[in-house]
């Protein structure tokens, strides 16, 4: 038996598979045949007339995108979900739909990778020269936008909260920098019933805190205070920064600790919870450039860390895993 003479484009697959797929997600999204689908195998056909699409060039998209692993094709030009399309819905009422919506999805977020070429060149993050004004103060200008950001950070990172509670050791008064919607706080509240709280962030980002903060049971020992971290923060015996840190860039890393290391009591503990970069998972690496699409940030290691920490004035103590993906790295005033 002779073997069948291959084509280069067959040995190029995998090139064209990662090239492409991008492209071909984003077009299923925007059209909404992830949520269209529902639990029913259903027709191509009917499938692009309730999206609005050509039947034609719906059934190659959902051909292609089959071969790289999303939909069950069932029978000819007929699909259902398979464990990858069902994390492509925005309406399952889960985490990974938050995410799809708040970082997959949007239009805006295109046209960032558009210019990755330049940004690759220049080491310049292209937010304010496409958006024309940084990250968070766009999410100001777009409150539907900054809803879906706070909320899908809540539920992604809510099956972590208590780990992290459980991995950081607090007394007195704990001010949450960046704390989002309060979910983390309201964990570390929740299990040491004499520490206080602050939940303190900018102000778009607190238009859905966390009602037992507000006015539950935990109200009476937790305030929320709207601020810039990097103008200064309350005073306070410990400070958690849990993916605040992979924001910045180092200066104002720097900028945001030295604010802490300034207003912190006597001894106050600093408390940075971030995935570390060397961790081996491969989430990291991407979630490293989309830091750096969005706001000029970064994922690092324990010994950049330590130098942010050092540069702030502050006594660096170490870096401890959770149970959860996410590592502890503290400091000391
Ligand atoms: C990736 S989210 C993390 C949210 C939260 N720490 C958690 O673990 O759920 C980053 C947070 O930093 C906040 N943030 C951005 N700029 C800030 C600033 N200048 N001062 C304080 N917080 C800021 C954002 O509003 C957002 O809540």
């Amino acid at each position: 038996m002779t073997d069948r003479p291959t084509i280069v484009f067959e040995t190029m697959d995998p090139l064209f598979r990662h090239a492409l797929s991008g492209y071909l997600l984003r077009t299923a999204l925007v059209l909404g045949l992830p949520d269209l689908m529902g639990s029913e195998p259903v027709a191509v056909a009917e499938l692009a007339r309730t999206a609005g699409a050509d039947p034609d060039l719906t059934a190659r998209l959902l051909r292609a995108l089959h071969g790289l692993g999303y939909f069950h094709r069932i029978g000819p030009d007929t699909y259902t979900h398979n464990h990858l399309s069902l994390l492509l819905r925005t309406r399952s009422g889960d985490a990974s739909a938050e995410v799809v919506s708040g970082f997959l999805k949007p239009e805006w977020m295109w046209p960032l990778w558009e210019r990755f070429t330049d940004a690759v060149r220049t080491g310049a993050s292209p937010f304010s020269s496409v958006h024309g004004k940084d990250f968070y103060s766009f999410l100001g200008d777009h409150p539907q936008v900054a809803e879906n950001f706070n909320r899908a950070m809540t539920l992604s990172l809510g099956p972590t909260n208590a780990t992290v509670a459980d991995a950081l050791e607090v007394s007195g008064h704990l001010v949450d920098v960046g704390g989002g919607q309060g979910a983390l706080l309201r964990a570390v509240l929740e299990r040491s019933p004499t520490v206080r709280g602050t939940l303190f962030d900018i102000e778009v980002a607190l238009g859905n805190v966390d009602p037992e903060l507000l006015t539950g049971a935990l109200a009476g020992r937790c305030a929320v205070v709207a601020g810039d971290a990097r103008e200064s923060v309350p005073a306070a015996d410990a400070y958690v920064m849990r993916l605040v840190m992979h924001n910045w860039d180092d200066d104002t890393c720097v900028r945001i600790l030295s604010r802490c290391a300034e207003a912190g009591n006597a001894g106050a503990r600093v408390f940075v919870v971030e995935a570390l970069r060397s961790g081996g998972l491969s989430f990291v690496p991407l979630m490293d450039l989309q830091m750096f699409m969005l706001v000029g940030g970064k994922e690092r290691d324990e010994d950049e860390f330590a130098a942010l920490f050092s540069r702030a004035g502050l006594d660096y103590v170490g870096a401890r895993p959770t149970a959860s993906v996410f590592h502890v790295i503290e400091a000391r005033k």
